[in-house]
């Protein structure tokens, strides 16, 4: 007999576009979790929405929060409006999984908590590839210390990030554009979940190398946490080498690619902006035609997003390999390598019901909601992914280490750096 709600949990979901479509497969093979209203000011995506899944859809938020029959949503708005999405919902009284980064700011973040706790709703931040299983099943090794003591992290991605089609405030990193807030806080959440303890400092270069796509597209950095371990995490997304050329052209979320397509979406993005060299033909009408482009590829455009044949394979961010003192383990495409003093063995990982990282973020806000589970991904987990992520960035522009402040471990405080 299930506690907190009296049948399947109904999700609203808040923003009908990319990260929506990846999510919907995993809420409509949920067991038990349906999705139950949709919101997104895009005609387009609502009337998608009302005709795949027979569910009312409304133009905000707030609207969709007024209507009854929900009990959770799903915040997949940009950046900038998570903050009053969430405060919205828990007003409301409804749980809510936010997407990442959970806020631009710790102040945002820190008001996000206050009014979960206010009004006694579950927050959960996510999904992220610390969710992916390959990532909890290393954590349960290093748990378990078969292997020994946690020492370092290493995780690679190379992708095509920055090329793909944009609104205009995801290529501005003052409106939370750029490799840094969007794609670095899944590094960092990789490294947390392996090693659970507080982020002691953290040092950064980043690159903003194409002056048409005026953000950062490349950094490298190491994170060290107070026990010591370090997290070595660098990313780029020029869209030159891929680094699932090391993973079998399995692509992100367990997909399988075509090999050797470097370079597509930087060729499909000179193609829409013109033949112009120096990229200001077009100007403004080309970055709209990039954001319809966007929204075309995403909820409104082609409808949630399946994986051909369901997920073949193990969602991954690039290459991730972990030191502990008796062995070293990497993620493969169908599990964990683990590289101990007997050899390598590979522990194959089942797969998931649609994708398997957003399936456990869907896991975890249910058995929160149904059986009280406490949530690793809460409000004081993904405030610290923020103030990281926020470290980072003042650490490539000052050039120098930024020593993190361990208040932010509970959720509590509002600056991001001590003895400055
Ligand atoms: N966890 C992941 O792997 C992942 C993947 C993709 C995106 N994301 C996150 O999801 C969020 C959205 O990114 P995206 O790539 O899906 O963007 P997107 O542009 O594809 O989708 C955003 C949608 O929100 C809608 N919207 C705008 N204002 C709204 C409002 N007031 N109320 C309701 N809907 C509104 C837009 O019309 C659009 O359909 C971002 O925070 C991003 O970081 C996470």
């Amino acid at each position: 007999m299930r506690s907190g709600i009296g049948g399947p949990l109904r999700l609203g979901i808040v923003g009908l576009g990319r990260a929506a479509a990846q999510l919907l497969p995993s809420v409509a093979a949920h067991p038990h979790v349906v999705p139950a209203a949709g919101a997104d000011p895009d005609p387009a995506a609502r009337a998608r929405f009302a005709a795949d899944f027979g569910a009312p859809a409304f133009e905000d938020a707030e609207s969709l929060c007024a209507h009854g029959g929900i009990d959770a949503v799903y915040v997949a708005t940009p950046h900038q409006l998570h903050a009053g999405d969430v405060a919205v919902a828990a007003a409301h009284g409804k749980h809510v999984i936010v997407e990442k980064p959970m806020a631009l700011t710790l102040d945002d973040c820190n008001a996000m908590t206050a009014a979960a706790r206010r009004h006694g709703i579950v927050l959960i931040v996510g999904p992220t590839h610390g969710m992916d299983p390959a990532v909890e099943r290393m954590r349960e090794i290093i748990a378990s210390g078969e292997l020994g003591q946690l020492r370092m992290i290493v995780n690679l991605n190379y992708g095509d990030f920055l090329y793909r089609p944009r609104r205009p405030e995801e290529l501005e990193t003052a409106r939370g554009g750029g490799i840094v807030y969007n794609q670095i806080p899944h590094q960092i959440e990789i490294a947390r979940v392996l090693d659970r303890g507080p982020l002691r400092s953290v040092r950064a270069v980043a690159g903003a190398w194409d002056p048409q796509r005026p953000t950062e597209g490349a950094m490298t950095a190491l994170l060290e946490f107070e026990d010591g371990v370090a997290a070595s995490l660098t990313y780029s997304g020029y869209d030159h080498f891929d680094s699932d050329e090391l993973n079998g052209w399995i692509g992100e979320l367990g997909d399988e690619r075509n090999a050797g397509n470097h370079g597509a979406s930087r060729r499909a993005l000179r193609a829409l902006r013109g033949a112009d060299a120096d990229g200001e033909a077009g100007g403004e009408a080309a970055a709209h035609a990039e954001s319809r482009i966007k929204a075309a590829s995403g909820f409104a455009g082609r409808g949630m997003m399946r994986l051909a044949g369901g997920t073949a394979h193990q969602p991954h961010f690039g290459f991730l390999l972990v030191s502990c003192d008796g062995g070293d383990m990497r993620a493969s495409p169908d599990g964990v390598l683990v590289y101990g003093e007997d050899g390598v063995r590979e522990l194959p990982l089942p797969p998931g019901r649609a994708y398997p990282n957003k399936d456990r973020v869907l896991d975890e806000l249910y058995d929160a909601v149904a059986h009280g589970v406490a949530p690793l991904h809460d409000g004081a987990w993904g405030t610290e992914t923020v103030a990281a992520t926020l470290a980072l960035l003042r650490s490539a522009r000052d050039r120098r280490e930024i020593v993190l402040d361990a208040l932010v471990s509970h959720g509590e405080c509002s600056n991001v750096t001590r003895g400055e």
